[in-house]
């Protein structure tokens, strides 16, 4: 990928040049080189957590809040095991045994975590645009680990490192191909400012009610067939229903919708031979996904499924995003 911030060789330019922001509110607008740089930041991480021993501690010393106010298994649990695998001191805050069920406000209880002095605060929030908000008002980098439906970056990030991890480095040329409830997903969203910003080709396909009305802004190819958005695709990748944040009948029934928008193993075969299978959990199987396809170890021409790699890298993508947005604080050369 060529950049004016790389230098001849391909390295990055020393310091915060590499990544400039404070806070990682979500992927668009990043330039591919910043992108490229977490994903290679990530890298000494995937091969630490492999080892018997997987701790670094340059984070000792600094605290990190996650501030959940929807559920979460794998975002949850992977920057919780991110920032203790670095040393840090992690606390969660779950909204529903806070003073939240009290009243209070999202600035209140911001600027009480802020009061804290924590050294970066992780958050999740059903409303889009609450992590900026949050952003705005502390001291410290604020990472969205998901607002409304509109991004989830580390997801978008994990998932471009299980791509790189399984078809090589060069995004371009590549297809991806998107399926599911494309309208609530933030996840949809952050994956497609990535991959596109990377140079893949990015399909999205969904049911018409469930397809947003500005697709075409943002630069993919939208399908309402899916044997026809799969045809070529290297990757597929399938979203749940999500039924949280549906008000009315989006689907005619679960069952109509697995018959046109359900990943089975036939249906998989409409894609390329050695096609990618990811889900960004949590699966709802025998809707979006059979459990033969979500399983797939590796079938004949090289098809499989890259489901638990995704929550691997995910501790990887959220270790460096925490070791990158900390530097300022721990006064590394270059990032002042
Ligand atoms: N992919 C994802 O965000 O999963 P969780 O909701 O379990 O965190």
């Amino acid at each position: 990928m060529t950049s004016p911030n790389l230098d001849a060789a391909g390295r990055y330019p020393a310091g915060s040049a590499a990544f400039p922001h404070r806070s990682l509110t979500g992927l668009a607008g990043l330039a591919p080189w910043e992108i490229l740089f977490l994903l290679d930041e990530a890298e000494q991480w995937v091969e630490l957590n492999r080892q018997p021993h997987k701790r670094n501690d340059r984070l000792a010393g600094l605290t990190i809040i996650n501030a959940f106010f929807e559920n979460s298994t794998r975002t949850l649990l992977s920057f919780e095991i991110a920032g203790k695998r670095l040393g840090a001191d992690v606390v969660n805050m779950h909204a529903a045994q806070s003073s939240v069920k009290k009243g209070e406000t999202l600035i209140d209880t911001a600027m009480t975590l802020n009061a804290m002095h924590a050294d970066a605060i992780v958050i999740r929030h059903q409303s889009s645009g609450a992590v900026q908000l949050i952003a705005d008002k502390v001291d410290c980098p604020v990472l969205n680990a998901g607002d409304g439906q509109h991004e989830h970056p580390t997801q978008g990030l994990l998932d471009a490192l299980t791509i790189r991890h399984a078809k090589g480095a060069e995004f371009a040329g590549m297809r991806v191909t998107i399926c599911g409830d494309i309208l609530h997903s933030r996840v949809a969203r952050s994956n497609i400012h990535c991959l596109t910003t990377l140079g893949a080709e990015v399909r999205v396909c969904a049911p018409p009610a469930l397809m947003p009305a500005d697709i075409e802004a943002l630069k993919v190819h939208p399908f309402h067939d899916f044997d026809a958005a799969l045809v070529g695709s290297d990757v597929v990748m399938m979203l749940r229903l999500q039924q949280e944040r549906m008000s009315g009948q989006f689907i005619p029934s679960p069952r109509e919708y697995r018959h046109l928008y359900g990943l089975t193993l036939d249906r998989l075969a409409k894609a390329k031979g050695d096609a990618l299978v990811m889900h960004p959990g949590p699966m709802n199987r025998g809707v979006e996904i059979d459990s033969n396809v979500a399983d797939l170890a590796q079938n004949a021409s090289g098809a499989r499924s890259a489901i638990t790699t995704q929550v691997e890298m995910g501790v990887a993508i959220r270790m460096a995003c925490l070791d990158v947005l900390t530097r300022r604080t721990r006064g590394l050369e270059g990032w002042a």
